[in-house]
C-alpha cells in the first residue's frame, strides 16, 4: 500500500520497463496474408488497403524471398479468381493447375522452408460470393463440407503445409481431417477459423479478391458479434474434430473472445487482424490523425497480450522492420 508501494518505480526508465515487460513482438509471431492474381509482373495496390498489393506469381516469388530474409516464415495464401472461372460449386478450386495450386508451388520453389497455409472457402470461386454452395437462396452445409474437403486435398497435394478453412460450415474440420487422412496426408495441418464473426471489417478484403456476397450476407454461417459463449463452444468442437490451430477473427474488437478461448483450450490460437482494421489505421495516419507506427505496435501487442500465439496481419512486414 502507498507510500510503501510506489508503482512508478518499475516505470522510471526504459531499462526497468523492458526488464518487467510481459509481452513483446518478434518475427515468429506473424503469419503474412498474401493476395495472388494471374498475370506477369503485376503488383496492384488494393484501393482500400494502401501499401498492400495483389501479386502475380513472379512477384510472389520475390516477395517470399524478401519475407524469408526478414525472418517471416509463414504465409497465408488467397487467390483472386477470374470471373469466367467462377461457378456455384467452386470447381476451379480443385484444378491441379489452378492459381492457388501454382501459388503454393511458387512459394515452395522460392523458399522450400517457408510454411504455406492456404485459405479454404468457396467465396473467391463462387458466382455468388458466398463461402458455400448455394441452393434456393441458402448456403448448403454438408455438400459444401465435401467440396472443402476436396479443396483441402488439392492444396495439400500441391504442397500446402496447413489448410485454413475460413468458411464456418458446421463439421468441416472433421470432414477435412478425414478426407486428408484417407489420402494419407496425415502431416497436413488444419488451422480452423473457429470463431469467425459476421463482421463489416472484411470490406477491404472483399475488394481485394472481388468476393463480396452477391446477395444477402454471411450471417447464417459466420457468428453473431453479439455473442461470446458460442465462440468458446465452437472452438472446442473444432479441436475435437481435429483442428491443430484455432483462430479468432477479426482482432481488435474481439480480444475478450481471444482471452476466453485462451483460458479454455490447449492449442495455439491465431488472431486475424483483418483488412478493415488495417484500412482504419492507414486512413487515420494518412490524415495525420494517428501516429501510424506507434498505434500499429500498440494494437499488435494488445492482440498478443489478449492471448494470441500467432498474429495474421497485413502489418507484419512494417512491424518487423520496427522491432
Ligand atoms: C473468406 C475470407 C474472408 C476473410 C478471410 N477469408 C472474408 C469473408 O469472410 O467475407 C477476411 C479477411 C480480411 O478481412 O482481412 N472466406
Amino acid at each position: 500500500m502507498f507510500p510503501i508501494s510506489r508503482y512508478r518505480r518499475l516505470r522510471q526508465n526504459e531499462a526497468i520497463r523492458s526488464l518487467v515487460r510481459e509481452n513483446t513482438l518478434s518475427p515468429n509471431d506473424f503469419l503474412v496474408p498474401i493476395f495472388v492474381v494471374e498475370g506477369k509482373n503485376i503488383k496492384q495496390e488494393i484501393a482500400s488497403m494502401p501499401g498492400y498489393f495483389r501479386l502475380s506469381l513472379d512477384n510472389l516469388d520475390k516477395e517470399i524471398r524478401e519475407l524469408w530474409q526478414m525472418g517471416l516464415k509463414s504465409v497465408l495464401l488467397f487467390v483472386k479468381v477470374d470471373d469466367a472461372l467462377k461457378d456455384n460449386e467452386g470447381k476451379e478450386a480443385l484444378n491441379p493447375e489452378g492459381l492457388m495450386q501454382r501459388a503454393i508451388k511458387t512459394v515452395k520453389n522460392a523458399v522450400p522452408d517457408m510454411l504455406v497455409m492456404t485459405d479454404v472457402a468457396l467465396d473467391p470461386f463462387s458466382i455468388y460470393g458466398h463461402d458455400g454452395i448455394v441452393r434456393d437462396g441458402k448456403i448448403i452445409n454438408d455438400e459444401t463440407v465435401s467440396a472443402l474437403a476436396k479443396m483441402s486435398i488439392s492444396h495439400a497435394q500441391a504442397g500446402a503445409d496447413f489448410v485454413a478453412p475460413s468458411d464456418m460450415m458446421d463439421g468441416r474440420i472433421l470432414g477435412i481431417r478425414q478426407a486428408l487422412d484417407a489420402q494419407n496426408l496425415i502431416d497436413t495441418g488444419i488451422m480452423s477459423y473457429s470463431a469467425k464473426y459476421a463482421s463489416a471489417f472484411y470490406g477491404p478484403f472483399r475488394d481485394a479478391l472481388d468476393s463480396a456476397p452477391g446477395f444477402g450476407d454471411k450471417k447464417t454461417y459466420q457468428m453473431d458479434f453479439s455473442n461470446r459463449v458460442e465462440a468458446v463452444k465452437e472452438t472446442q468442437a473444432d479441436i475435437e474434430e481435429g483442428a491443430d490451430i484455432v483462430m479468432v477473427k477479426p482482432g481488435l474488437c474481439y480480444l475478450d473472445i481471444v482471452r476466453d478461448i485462451k483460458n479454455s483450450v490447449q492449442v495455439p490460437i491465431a488472431v486475424y487482424q483483418v483488412s478493415g482494421e488495417y484500412a482504419m489505421l492507414k486512413a487515420a495516419a494518412e490524415r495525420g490523425w494517428l501516429d501510424h507506427d506507434a498505434v500499429m505496435l500498440e494494437q499488435l501487442i494488445a492482440i498478443k497480450r489478449a492471448g494470441a500465439d500467432i498474429i495474421a496481419s497485413y502489418f507484419a512486414k512494417e512491424a518487423v522492420r520496427l522491432i
